[in-house]
């Protein structure tokens, strides 16, 4: 069974701790916090991201899972490393080359955070097989980064099979996390790929009630 990480991509400023607590009462595993720099996607929620991990971190111990979908990828590690999240997670094609990587990855552990790379659904996984003994999780995209409510493009159910069978292979202990379009429709075929986390935003902050949301993803 994937544990959930809500993405609060789409919470309404209006009422948005209470949102948050509800989410944390409702049984969320993390708060996926999508970080938009407006020049890696189109849109820009820097702001309101931050903002938004600020609250959480003053009323949840519920941990963040960041998502930064940014060009400048050490800047915003550097912001968010006060916050203490669980998980902070970057692009690969944000990315030079190697030792930018590495570097990178190095970064977020020294700050007893673990790191993560995420691959848009177009980059092929044998681009970022390397990494994966210095990585604590891959997040495959199952839409393209930049908007919640998209839907899932199955084909990139089969690149997390294919890590999957990688993982267990080479013995490694890479978590997987997929991004994008999971809902109660699109659940199963997620967990039959065997992921470790599910992202899901407006299956559960556009429902009724999020408990329900979240009982039923599970
Ligand atoms: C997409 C974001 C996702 C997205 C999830 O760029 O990274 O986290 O908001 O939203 P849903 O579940 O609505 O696709
Ligand atoms: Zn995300």
């Amino acid at each position: 069974m994937p544990e959930i990480s809500t993405s609060i991509l789409t919470v309404e400023k209006e009422n948005s701790s209470k949102t948050f607590y509800n989410l944390e009462v409702a049984g969320t595993d993390y708060y996926h916090i999508d970080v938009m720099d407006g020049k890696f996607v189109e849109k820009n929620t820097e702001e309101m991201m931050y903002e938004y991990a600020n609250i959480i971190k003053q009323i949840s111990n519920i941990p963040l899972d960041v998502h930064l979908m940014v060009e400048d990828v050490k800047e915003n590690i550097n912001r968010y490393i006060p916050l203490s999240p669980s998980i902070i997670t970057f692009h690969y094609e944000a990315c030079k080359d190697d030792e930018q990587i590495i570097k990178l990855i190095n970064l977020i552990k020294e700050n007893n955070i673990k790191p993560a790379i995420s691959i848009k659904p177009n980059t092929p996984l044998n681009e970022i097989i390397k990494f994966l003994p210095m990585l604590h999780m891959v997040l495959v995209m199952t839409v393209e980064p930049g908007k919640g409510g998209q839907k899932l493009i199955p084909e990139t159910l089969e690149k997390v099979k294919e890590l999957k069978k990688y993982i267990l292979e080479n013995k490694l202990d890479t978590y997987i996390e997929v991004d994008g379009g999971v809902n109660k429709e699109t659940i199963n075929m997620v967990k039959e790929a065997e992921v470790d986390i599910a992202v899901a935003g407006s299956a559960i902050i556009s429902a009724k009630d999020f408990k329900t949301a979240i009982m039923e993803l599970k």
